[in-house]
């Protein structure tokens, strides 16, 4: 996003936006056979490609461990088969072709890396000059240590960049130690963790509302803000991954990832520009800023049935919800509650930041007039959800012969108002920044630590699970958590257009 770059890309940018252009490039996507290779990096890789978006001269080497290497060919054919499956676009045509020409698989493990080091070598002369190399670690946090020890080892690492997946760590201590790991191969501007909220249009867009309108950023504070709310519900449950969510939990998995990275945005000071370190020291700030976690304003809960899914523990203590305030201790923010919320098998699958605005004097209304309102006439709703819209919602005069006062929105909604064809997923988006070499939406080493170092209260004590019914919006106790205020969702109404 490193927006002031190219200076000489001065033209308006308007549908056929200019396009930045990476350098040549040879990627290598350890982990090439999972399923985050296969859901979302192979088509999204496609698509890139189909969009004019990859480096004019690329290659792309998948690896694997040596007991599930694949011949390039086989490699060709999962692709094939995971862009049918999961792409936007079918796999034929010339442009297919081309990408899959670019294709090939080199196996590695610790202590036997020739099919690798081979296959980059190969990929390198047929790219040709001196391409950027990026590895793409789409492997369990339990390899990434080995992979990265093995980048290093093999020389593979010298001058290129690396992407790693989430979870960066399980709590402080392990985020250090894995930090220190990779800065042992890789100095932090050579590292892109990724969190792939942040690579959302409705992210890039929280920028542009707050800092591009004078319309919103003079509300932006305390003054004018009485609590704002990160909701990220989701109607889907475990799916079957027992094994990985019995280790990790909402918590861990949702909030310390990527709510607390929106809030990030959400809450951050005007960057000097926009560009990677002003954005990421902004938004270090914030979560230096914010309170150690007080587990009396944590509500944890399980669904109830979780503990009967194949592979979960009958007693389990794992949390598939959590709801929390969080403080943010500066000038901005001082008194205004953060509440978070997210978790599986809820009513709806939504994804809304909302901003309560302040109450206005109502007293010259008439009193049956202010209830209508509720306590929340007054909201900016940014709702996430691709293609995403915004909206205002303020008190209006019902039309008739008294002073009747109703609830009212000003919608934006992306859909109607752009074309959503040139949209990237945030996969895409984010490979393009890495490759781009811009890390404005990648997170950085001290940030991690940071909400780490806030998380400890809470994974110290956490209070005990609370049992909800699939298809509700959690326990009970997220009501007086956000008292006297209460949660946006779910919405009495959704404006027309959303
Ligand atoms: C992932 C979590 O990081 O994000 C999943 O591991 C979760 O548990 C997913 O379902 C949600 O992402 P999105 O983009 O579908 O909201």
């Amino acid at each position: 996003m490193d927006r002031n770059s190219d200076a000489s890309q001065t033209q308006t940018q308007t549908q056929s936006q200019a396009q930045p252009h990476p350098e040549d490039h040879v990627v290598v996507l350890f982990g090439a056979t999972g399923d985050l290779a296969r859901r979302k990096l192979l088509p999204g890789l496609f698509h890139l490609a189909k969009a004019g978006l990859l480096p004019r001269r690329y290659r792309i080497v998948g690896s694997a461990p040596a007991a599930e290497a694949l011949s390039d060919e086989e490699f060709r054919a999962h692709a094939r088969q995971a862009v049918a499956e999961f792409g936007r676009s079918r796999p034929e045509g010339p442009e297919w072709q081309e990408f899959e020409a670019a294709l090939s698989f080199g196996s590695a493990d610790t202590g036997a890396t020739e099919p690798l080091v081979k296959a980059v070598d190969e990929a390198e002369r047929a790219v040709g000059g001196t391409p950027r190399r990026l590895f793409h670690l789409a492997v369990p946090p339990v390899a990434f240590t080995s992979v990265i020890e093995l980048l290093g080892a093999t020389g593979l690492a010298r001058d290129a960049r690396v992407i790693v997946e989430k979870p960066f760590g399980t709590d402080l201590a392990s985020a250090r130690a894995l930090n220190a790991a990779v800065h042992a191969v890789f100095d932090e501007s050579r590292v892109f963790r990724i969190d792939h909220f942040l690579g959302k249009e409705a992210v890039d867009n929280i920028l542009a509302l707050r800092f591009a309108n004078g319309l919103f950023e003079p509300l932006w504070n305390r003054e004018h803000i009485s609590h704002v709310q990160i909701d990220v519900p989701e109607q889907i449950d475990i799916q079957g991954r027992a094994h990985f969510f019995e280790g990790t939990g909402t918590f861990r998995d949702m909030v310390v990832t990527h709510l607390f990275q929106l809030l990030g945005f959400v809450a951050m000071e005007p960057p000097v520009a926009l560009e990677a370190q002003s954005l990421r020291d902004e938004q270090v700030k914030v979560f230096r800023s914010m309170r150690p976690l007080d587990p009396a304003h944590v509500v944890r809960g399980q669904y109830t049935g979780y503990r009967a899914e194949a592979g979960v523990d009958p007693a389990s203590d794992t949390e598939t919800f959590v709801a929390l305030r969080v403080d943010i201790d500066n000038w901005r923010w001082a008194g205004v509650p953060f509440h978070l919320r997210s978790g599986k098998a809820l009513a709806e699958g939504r994804h809304v930041v909302t901003l309560g605005l302040r109450e206005p004097v109502l007293g010259m209304f008439p009193l049956d007039a202010r209830e209508t309102a509720d306590g929340r006439a007054n909201e900016l709703v940014i709702d996430f959800a691709d293609p995403g819209s915004i909206t205002a919602r303020f008190l209006a005069k019902e039309p008739g012969p008294t002073m009747q006062l109703a609830e009212a929105d000003m919608v934006f909604g992306y859909r109607g108002s752009f074309t959503t064809e040139n949209a990237l997923e945030a996969y895409e988006h984010l490979i393009l920044q890495a490759m781009l070499g811009d890390q404005s939406l990648f997170t950085r080493s001290d940030g991690i630590e940071r909400l780490w170092e806030i998380s400890a209260p809470l994974l110290d004590a956490p209070p005990p699970v609370a049992p909800y019914a699939p298809g509700s919006w959690g326990p009970e106790a997220i009501t007086s958590l956000v008292a006297p205020h209460r949660w946006h969702l779910p919405e009495r109404h959704r404006p027309a257009g959303r």
